[in-house]
């Protein structure tokens, strides 16, 4: 066979094909030439590599086959594992590059400081199964609850602006649910936010994603009011508030449930403050398990894209690479937690 199999039915197709070979020399040349295809099956491999007879070949290509059309999880998402292949949507690696930001659904990308749909909807499709609940304490615009809604997930949002809780709350209702999706966007103060008690749904169990993504301390400023974190006077405040809302989230997910901190970093008198990397710092000390750095490739804002020469002269005359990337942090909550209501 010639090229890379993709779908099911073209494995399925190339499991027949070695069927019909008459000789166990060129079933195994075959099955060998072909390895990369078959990655996940190699209790398969191996067993098909080493018979001696046809018949046993072909007892283990059956196998194969029936191993195809049954559903394998690994319990924390719906990626059916027998067909691993067949999810080319989905990122594995540690460097996420998007050329260009979704349209699809009711996302607009008005806000200013949204991120694109496509990081919540990776995080949703690797993280959560249909029907499991996620948090946002930073929603913002509602990205993450329009996907949500989109998967067929359901979503806890919050933010401390009113005003822009209650535009994301439009384009919201104006996206179609695959059930079972029940989303709801409330305004809080996420610093000090009890998030399970927000959710009113008696089969409610803990949020299995959180997903964060907080102002990069001052470079946006959201609003006046001193609970926003982009109004915090220091990187040391900013980082307190942080660890505030890191700390209600982990109480909120459950046992096993996966934080995503998405946040770049900031310069400040010439000097780089790591806000990335202080705030991964923040997030293990509070007893989360690190998974995954991942660094996504940052679109310029609007303004900085009319001063990308001079950004360019500053970068030579200041000694520093103008900032083009983000990091997505990937953190486990291994600790046990009860759900606690009140
Ligand atoms: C970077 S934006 C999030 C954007 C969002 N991901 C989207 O796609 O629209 C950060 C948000 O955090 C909110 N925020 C800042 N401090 C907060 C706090 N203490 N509690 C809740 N929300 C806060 C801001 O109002 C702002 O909307």
């Amino acid at each position: 066979m010639t090229g890379k199999t993709k779908t099911i039915n073209d494995l399925e197709a190339f499991i027949k094909t070695v069927y019909s070979l008459e000789s166990i020399e060129e079933i195994r040349s075959k099955i060998e030439g072909n390895k990369d295809i078959l990655g996940g099956q190699e209790y398969f491999v191996d067993k098909i590599l080493g018979s001696r007879s046809v018949e046993r070949a072909r007892y283990y290509l059956e196998r194969l086959l029936d191993s195809l059309s049954a559903v394998k999880t690994n319990g924390i998402n719906d990626i059916n594992l027998n067909r691993w292949n067949d999810y080319d949507d989905i990122i594995t690696d540690s460097l996420w590059n998007f050329e260009k930001r979704d349209r699809s659904g009711t996302h607009l990308g008005w806000y200013w400081g949204n991120f694109v749909p496509q990081i919540p909807r990776q995080l949703i499709l690797r993280y959560t199964k249909k029907g499991d609940w996620i948090l946002d304490p930073f929603m913002g615009s509602g990205t993450t609850l329009i996907e949500c809604k989109i998967q067929g997930r359901n979503g806890l949002g919050v933010d401390l602006n009113g005003d822009v809780v209650s535009k994301a709350s439009e384009r919201i209702s104006l996206q179609k649910g695959i059930e079972p999706a029940s989303v709801k966007a409330l305004v809080a103060d996420s610093t000090i936010s009890d998030f399970s008690s927000m959710v009113e749904d008696s089969s409610f169990n803990g949020f299995q994603l959180a997903i964060l993504h907080p102002p990069y301390h001052d470079i946006i400023k959201f609003s006046g009011d001193s609970r926003d974190l982009s109004n915090k006077n220091s990187v040391e405040d900013f980082l307190e508030s942080m660890r505030a809302v890191i700390r209600n989230s982990k109480k909120a997910l459950k046992t096993n449930g996966i934080m995503a901190i998405v946040i770049g970093d900031k310069f400040n008198d010439s000097k780089l403050e790591p806000l990335g990397f202080m705030t991964m710092n923040a997030a293990m000390e509070e007893g989360l398990m690190l998974k995954s750095i991942v660094v996504k490739n940052f679109d310029s804002t609007r303004g900085k894209r009319n001063q990308e020469k001079l950004w360019r002269y500053r970068a030579f005359s200041g000694g520093f690479y103008v900032f083009k990337h983000e990091y997505i942090l990937i953190l486990q909550n291994t600790a046990r937690n009860a759900l606690r209501r009140t």
